[in-house]
């Protein structure tokens, strides 16, 4: 159980227009006591889609059942899920992208209709049978929701796109995480701590815990700027929270392909990495902070790339 993790929307920081929006559906569906309409999120990793869907099963008081698109193999896997559901419970599907095309089939009436149609008997004897299932949410997560097929897409009747967090946001999320481990922390500290987060929580929560080993080693009871800023830079985090593997990425591009278009795929040999986890980790923040560029013949360095690698160059000792 992860002690981080909000539990009521009041607790979930940040994404206002989201929560906005989705408070009114969720009165709407208590008030009439009825399923909340199937939503999609959709985000890059760590923003905190599995971390609503709990948010909206706890606000809602129905129980949530986890699975995931890749664990899901057969239909029947699947329906073997949905039989045990109750009235107005919510089936959470991560990773909805990686749902088998034959379990797909399945949502269709389930989501629409609320039923399972199946086939009993072979031959001329067999015929089809529908089963009547309860009326319950379906809460799809994906970071790819180019991947979803448009006839599943357009059944989740609410969609939000979850964003990357700004500074303030992710400064309360530290702030938050801090008095939940029982740590001290001072204002430019929990600051410090955002600014490199990259945007997301995850992130934010992760740097944390490790400022607090850090400041556990050295027996500082409090986390400082000086603490914090000592911590982060052992980890090699520049002021934009760019890792190794980030400053790696660009200067691969303007090394090894005079500041690129480079195809994903080539970038990633060049690199020793897998494409997936250059594209859904690495990428998106890059293309954020406006220091590469996505283009039809593939990755480009911005002008501010340049004046990024630029600048880091002339920032080091040798
Ligand atoms: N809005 C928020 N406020 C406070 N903490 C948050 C928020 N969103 C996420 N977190 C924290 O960040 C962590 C990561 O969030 P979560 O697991 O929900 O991300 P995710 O979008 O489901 O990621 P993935 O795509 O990898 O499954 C959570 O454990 C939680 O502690
Ligand atoms: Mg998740």
């Amino acid at each position: 159980m992860d002690r981080l993790r909000p539990r009521t929307l009041a607790e979930y920081i940040g994404q206002e227009a989201v929560k906005r929006e989705l408070s009114v559906y969720l009165s709407a569906a208590r008030s009439r006591g009825e399923a909340l309409d199937h939503m999609l999120l959709t985000g890059f990793p760590g923003l905190g889609k599995t971390t609503l869907a709990q948010v909206v099963a706890n606000e809602l008081s129905v129980n949530l059942k986890i699975t995931s698109g890749a664990a899901l193999e057969r239909p029947g896997d699947l329906a073997a899920i949905l039989t045990t559901l109750e009235d107005r419970d919510i089936l959470f599907i991560d990773e909805i992208h990686r749902l088998p095309r034959a379990c797909e089939e399945v949502l269709y009436p389930a989501m629409e209709d609320f039923a399972l149609d199946f086939v009993v008997g072979k031959g001329p004897g067999a015929r089809a049978v529908r089963l009547k299932l309860p009326r319950f949410t379906l809460i799809g997560a994906t970071t790819r929701p180019g991947l979803l097929s448009a006839p599943l897409r357009d059944r989740f009747g609410i969609v939000f796109k979850l964003d990357f967090y700004d500074e303030e946001a992710l400064t309360l999320i530290v702030k938050r995480s801090a008095g939940i481990l029982g740590l001290s922390i001072t204002e430019e500290a929990a600051r410090l701590i955002a600014s490199r987060s990259r945007g997301t929580p995850r992130i934010a929560n992760r740097l944390l815990r490790r400022v607090r080993d850090f400041a556990q080693v050295h027996g500082c009871n409090e986390i400082t700027s000086r603490v914090a800023e000592e911590a982060l830079s052992l980890m090699d985090l520049d002021p934009l929270g760019l890792s190794p593997l980030d400053r790696r990425i660009l200067e691969t591009i303007l090394e090894k392909f005079d500041g690129g278009p480079v195809g994903l795929s080539t970038l990633a040999t060049a690199l020793c990495e897998d494409p997936q986890t250059l594209e859904d980790l690495h990428e998106p923040y890059l293309i954020r902070c406006g220091l590469l560029r996505r283009t039809r013949k593939g990755r480009v360095l911005t002008e501010r790339a340049y004046a990024y690698l630029k600048a880091r160059r002339n920032a080091l000792p040798f």
